[in-house]
């Protein structure tokens, strides 16, 4: 580890606390709601990973996200409800191989979608990637049709970098996206004004 990037150890008791929501390290208990969102159609269409066949299938990532955030690589929250505990979501935040740069996944489970409840998490987590992490940028991709995710990265202050016309596949099908990305400076600016 080069001697500008700070630790990156987060225990896994940490939580952020948003006006509606919690977010936590994911557990077993969230579970059935993962699998319920993937039963939507078209709900990972624009996201590289694909619907399980089964519920169990769900166990194996569980662990390698508990892995990865141990090791200091992903901190993948869950986003729960507040008074419930109850899982509205995930918000994913991954080093990337560019020094001090992290990467942004989400989703918002159907049933809760179009309630803000991204665009509040993301903040929260954009926070946390400048104020903990120790990031100097932040980026995040969405497939050019997805402008429900295109619409929360600009909201959180992301701008375009870049057109990225073979993002990944679906169906055997290149996928086209937008690489967006905001500076520690421009969030500075943002939150500071
Ligand atoms: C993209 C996603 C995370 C948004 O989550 P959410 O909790 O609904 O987000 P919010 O309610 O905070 O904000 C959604 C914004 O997108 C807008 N939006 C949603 N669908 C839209 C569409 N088809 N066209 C234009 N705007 C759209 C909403 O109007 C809202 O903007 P507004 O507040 O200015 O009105 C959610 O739709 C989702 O999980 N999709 C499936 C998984 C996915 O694609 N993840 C992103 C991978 S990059």
């Amino acid at each position: 580890m080069s001697s500008f990037e700070m630790e990156t150890v987060i225990s896994q008791d940490f939580m952020i606390q948003t006006a509606r929501c919690l977010l936590r390290c994911p557990s077993a208990a969230d579970i059935p709601s993962v699998f319920s969102a993937t039963r939507f159609a078209g709900f990972n269409n624009g996201m590289q990973w694909e619907p399980p066949a089964t519920i169990d299938e769900l166990y194996e990532p569980l662990r390698e996200q508990i892995l990865d955030w141990e090791a200091g690589r992903t901190f993948s929250f869950t986003i729960a409800d507040l008074s419930s505990n109850h899982l509205i979501g995930r918000i994913g935040i991954r080093k990337t191989e560019r020094q001090n740069v992290w990467n942004l996944g989400f989703w918002t489970h159907p049933e809760h979608q179009g309630q803000g409840y991204m665009t509040e998490s993301l903040k929260a987590v954009i926070e946390f990637g400048f104020e903990r992490l120790g990031a100097t940028r932040i980026d995040a991709s969405y497939a050019l049709w997805n402008k429900g995710s295109q619409r929360v990265l600009e909201k959180s202050g992301m701008q375009f970098i870049r057109y990225i016309p073979h993002a990944f596949q679906k169906k055997g099908q290149w996928i086209e996206a937008n690489k967006m990305e905001i500076t520690k400076q421009k969030w500075l600016a943002l939150n500071c004004s």
